[in-house]
């Protein structure tokens, strides 16, 4: 199989660390992966991603890193800090419009001196049109621009957590436990993927299940098969798709993407307060308190040790604090 090229720019290891007083409460040993801790900026599981796409870009000489996603995109927060410090130049394409004030990661954006457009969904839909425009204009001043896809959610993005498979496999040998399940939220598919193809590349013998924060089941499972195909063509793998388990728990997007009800707030709280661990109410918190749920109802019964990745995410909870503060 090829490798990837690829730029060392998360703190790694992350720690494993178990949730006790959680674990007592819901009667299953919960373990916490705390890629929250990659970085301070960049936090999240967006670096791990990056350490591959800027691998590439830096490999094509790459001047400008071009991305997209909403305005509080923790990716687009994460290449801008990642474009800073390896003296690259950030150009972020956010979807909707301008906000009367800059909070969150969108004033991380700014601090970290990303260029930033806010598009209209037609604009923003005809995504290949409209980064053509920006790379020609990038052209016309002698810079070449390297296109990251949303979330970095793509064959080569798929890499950084498919070495987190890996990573997770010495953790799990450090601690002495055999997961029986990997719990993470998805919303643009490439941490989930990357889970399981490193589940089945390097032998974790678990189950890797996610809960989804916008779209749906059948989505994420096409989107997963063609980035596994792509990956599979690009890095000449023999891994078989029939070696691939998806589980996409669906059911729990709630009022919708990035809008979190009072009770997932809540469980944001609760963690905070029992374990000292801040979850966002975008992605993990929402996740979380989707797999509290199904604790309680029995799809994990008869599991020893579920591990949750805390895929980071905590700047997206400076523009919610009134939601917050009124929910718990
Ligand atoms: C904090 C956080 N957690 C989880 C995810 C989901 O990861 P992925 O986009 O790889 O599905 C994202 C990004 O979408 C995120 O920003």
């Amino acid at each position: 199989m090829l490798t990837p090229p690829r730029v060392t720019l998360a703190n790694l290891p992350t720690p494993l660390q178990p949730l006790d007083r959680l674990s007592e409460k819901m009667g299953v040993r919960i373990w916490i992966k705390r890629d929250d801790m990659t970085d301070t900026v960049a936090c999240g599981n967006k670096i791990r991603k990056l350490e591959y796409s800027v691998g590439q870009a830096l490999e094509e000489n790459a001047d400008v890193l071009v991305t997209w996603g909403g305005v509080q995109s923790n990716h687009c927060r994460a290449t801008a800090a990642v474009a800073a410090r390896l003296g690259l130049h950030a150009h972020l394409l956010l979807r909707g419009r301008k906000p009367e004030s800059s909070d969150g990661n969108l004033l991380l954006d700014t601090i970290l001196g990303a260029d930033v457009n806010f598009l209209d969904p037609a604009t923003y839909q005809a995504m290949d049109e409209t980064y053509e425009r920006f790379s020609a204009e990038y052209a016309d001043k002698g810079l070449k621009t390297f296109r990251i896809p949303v979330g970095a959610s793509d064959e080569i993005g798929l890499w950084g957590y498919i070495n987190c498979a890996e990573e997770l496999k010495q953790d799990f040998n450090n601690a002495g436990i055999e997961p029986d399940a990997i719990v993470s939220a998805t919303g643009s598919g490439g941490t989930l993927a990357g889970l399981i193809i490193g589940n089945a590349l390097h032998q974790l013998e678990t189950q890797i299940y996610a809960f989804n924060v916008c779209d749906d089941e059948a989505y994420f499972v096409a989107k997963i098969g063609e980035d596994f195909e792509r990956w599979q063509d690009r890095y000449q793998s023999t891994l078989d798709r029939s070696q691939l388990t998806i589980n996409v728990i669906d059911g729990y997007v709630g009022p919708g993407y990035g809008r979190a009800t009072p009770q997932v707030f809540q469980t944001i709280h609760e963690v905070a307060q029992l374990e000292g661990i801040v979850l966002d109410p975008v992605y993990t918190g929402k996740a979380f308190d989707a797999m509290l749920q199904q604790i309680r109802t029995g799809r994990f019964s008869g599991m020893n040790d579920l591990v949750f990745i805390h895929t980071g995410g905590i700047y997206g909870l400076f523009p919610q604090k009134d939601e917050i503060i009124k929910a718990i």
